[in-house]
């Protein structure tokens, strides 16, 4: 049984990652400030008792010290997550995704250098290669951001930081650090608030509303289920060959985003229609995005045994059952 701490664990992914974590026999403490995510998506696993979930903000110096120094595994998922969000705030996603990696890996520094060695996931982002203009996206490749006057990038930048710090932190002090770039995590719990597309689509088809398509709908992206990801990201954490390498995780499937769409209205048998709505009327006049996002994920294949096991259909039915079942 390993002590891990989570950090984000009440948000979408960290919830899917406490819950397999508790399953496989590990002692789980969850730190979340509920700004995006929330504790009823722990609410299958409330009262086991190898859970604890502590309500408070991870770039506190005292708590983020406190908590990284019982844990033997650290996955630090917390962080401003969203197109959306990181549009209307994007000092705070600055500060949210920078300063609480740098605490983290300051006092698990500390323990590496008194000889106790804890590993540490970083959860980063396929943001990070910006507008990069190949076909797929290899962990080696440059990574391309706009200009700083363009909010967006700011998201994909400051998780570069954190990877910077990471793999610093592996350079100079040999801590087991293992990161990864996820592309597109989709599935139940998923909330639609921040921009996430998937499940705004979801919900429009099932209440009879347009799908809202930002620009032409040509863009295209790769969804992977998040039960595929996590399966993956704890499967890097037990590989030695893992540490201190950075790894796509996700899905290499792309699928243009006004197919998702049908899909979607299909998958629902909804009347829905589709509707077109322009970048700068969605976020702002300067927005600039990708028009293409594939992982190459050799790497990751050549390192664990993982497979994904959800294709789109399967993942936009699980989608909709879990919106559904909803009281
Ligand atoms: N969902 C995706 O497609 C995707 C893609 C790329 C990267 N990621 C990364 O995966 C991680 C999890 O994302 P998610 O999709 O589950 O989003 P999410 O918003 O559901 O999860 C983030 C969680 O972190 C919490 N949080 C944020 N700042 C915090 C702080 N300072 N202290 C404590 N808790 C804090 C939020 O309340 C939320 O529960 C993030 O680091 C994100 O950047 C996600």
């Amino acid at each position: 049984m390993k002590q891990v701490l989570v950090t984000g664990g009440a948000g979408f992914i960290g919830s899917h990652l406490t819950e397999a974590l508790l399953a496989r026999g590990d002692a789980v403490t969850v730190v979340d400030d509920q700004s995006t995510g929330t504790f009823d998506n722990l609410a299958a696993v409330r009262d086991h008792p190898r859970l604890k979930c502590i309500e408070g903000d991870i770039g506190d110096p005292k708590l983020a010290a406190r908590l990284a120094a019982d844990a033997e595994h650290v996955y630090h998922l917390a962080a401003a997550v969203g197109v959306a969000l990181v549009a209307r705030q994007p000092k705070e996603t600055i500060e949210r995704n920078i300063h609480p990696t740098e605490l983290l890996l300051d006092a698990l520094v500390e323990r590496c250098r008194s000889g106790d060695s804890v590993k540490f996931f970083l959860a980063s982002t396929s943001e990070v290669y910006g507008k990069n203009p190949k076909a797929t996206f290899h962990e080696e490749d440059d990574l391309i951001f706009g200009s700083t006057t363009r909010a967006r990038w700011s998201y994909g930048a400051s998780k570069a930081i954190d990877e910077f710090l990471a793999l610093a932190c592996h350079r100079q002090y040999g801590l087991p650090v293992v990161i990864g770039r996820f592309f597109n995590v989709v599935g139940p719990r998923q909330s639609g608030a921040y921009g996430m597309v998937l499940p705004r689509f979801v919900d429009a088809a099932l209440a009879g509303r347009p799908l809202t398509v930002h620009d032409d709908g040509r863009q295209t992206r790769c969804f992977a289920h998040v039960r595929d990801v996590i399966v993956a990201v704890t499967q890097l954490m037990e590989a030695p060959d893992a540490e201190g390498r950075v790894f796509n995780i996700g899905s290499d499937q792309p699928v243009s985003i006004v197919e998702l769409a049908q899909r979607v209205i299909a998958a629902t048998g909804s009347a829905a229609s589709v509707e077109y709505q322009s970048y700068a009327d969605a976020y702002d006049a300067d927005f600039e995005d990708i028009r293409r996002r594939v992982p190459d994920l050799t790497r990751l294949q050549q390192t664990i045994p993982h497979r994904n096991h959800y294709d789109l259909d399967a993942i936009i039915r699980a989608v909709i059952d879990a919106k559904t079942k909803q009281p």
